[in-house]
């Protein structure tokens, strides 16, 4: 087998950062207080993702569905991602992160649409961590838009139909260029996907924290990586199939 059953920290850890309204509304703020302050615990946590040794950091920031939340949520939500964008990427290329955008960015205006391309451009070279922000994202339109653009790469799709591969598939996927998240932390209290990473996670450690996202510090951080060091991870072999091997590495 190539997983290891009980890695110490986990390569990719993705994370569906909920509860930004509730902080601000327990607060007697407005919402968009609450994701003011939810940009600061991303600063927190891609900084200590990079010293616990993670490579694949997948942050959820918007999904296909939150474009249905009231209008001037919205738009508060796009200036916010357009400010942070034009704060944030010098310092995080600084720091060796190299960032990319994956979602139906078409939906986005051009002006974010541009930086989002200045910000994969200006980071492409880093290696130190590889932060994904997931925003305009489903994951039914990612394994749609998968299908859509594997369809349209080859000369005869009744053949590719006929002997048509996971692997195939999963080229094609937003996020075909990392490993499947480990682990999936979701904060705000709730125990739902949310129509996030719904292929990738097939087999991720699902980790869910009542702590606001605002509130989700590198100790909570920390506390995730901890209970995930806990799991013994199978992917549908027995215990003493994954323990197996680890001791036979050992006698070797
Ligand atoms: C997550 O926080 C941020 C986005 C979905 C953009 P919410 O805005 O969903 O906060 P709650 O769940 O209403 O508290
Ligand atoms: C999930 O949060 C999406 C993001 C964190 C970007 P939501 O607040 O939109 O999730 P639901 O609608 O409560 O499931
Ligand atoms: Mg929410």
């Amino acid at each position: 087998m190539t997983e290891n059953a009980r890695p110490a920290v986990p390569r990719h850890v993705a994370i569906i950062m909920d509860g930004n309204g509730r902080w601000a509304t327990a607060r007697h703020l407005p919402r968009v207080a609450g994701h003011s302050r939810g940009i600061e615990a991303v600063r927190a946590v891609i900084e200590q993702a990079g010293r616990r040794g993670v490579e694949y950091l997948t942050l959820f920031a918007f999904s296909s569905e939150n474009w249905k939340r009231p209008q001037e949520e919205v738009s508060t939500l796009m200036r916010l991602f357009v400010s942070a964008l034009q704060k944030e990427v010098g310092k995080l290329s600084e720091n060796g992160v190299r960032m990319r955008v994956v979602g139906n960015l078409s939906a986005f205006e051009p002006e974010l649409q541009a930086l989002i391309g200045d910000a994969e451009r200006q980071t492409m070279h880093n290696t130190q961590l590889q932060l994904t922000v997931c925003a305009s994202y489903g994951g039914r339109w990612d394994i749609v838009q998968a299908l859509r653009s594997l369809i349209g790469s080859v000369p005869d799709p009744r053949a590719l139909a006929r002997g048509l591969t996971e692997q195939q598939l999963a080229e094609h996927l937003g996020l075909s260029f990392a490993p499947d998240p480990d682990l999936l932390i979701r904060t705000g209290g709730e125990q739902r996907i949310s129509n996030f990473l719904l292929w990738q996670c097939a087999y991720s450690e699902l980790y869910f924290t009542d702590t606001l996202w605002p509130d989700f510090d590198p100790a909570a951080f920390d506390a995730a990586l901890a209970w995930f060091a806990t799991r013994e991870r199978r992917f549908g072999r027995t215990s003493a199939q994954v323990s197996r091997p680890a001791a036979e590495e050992l006698r070797a």
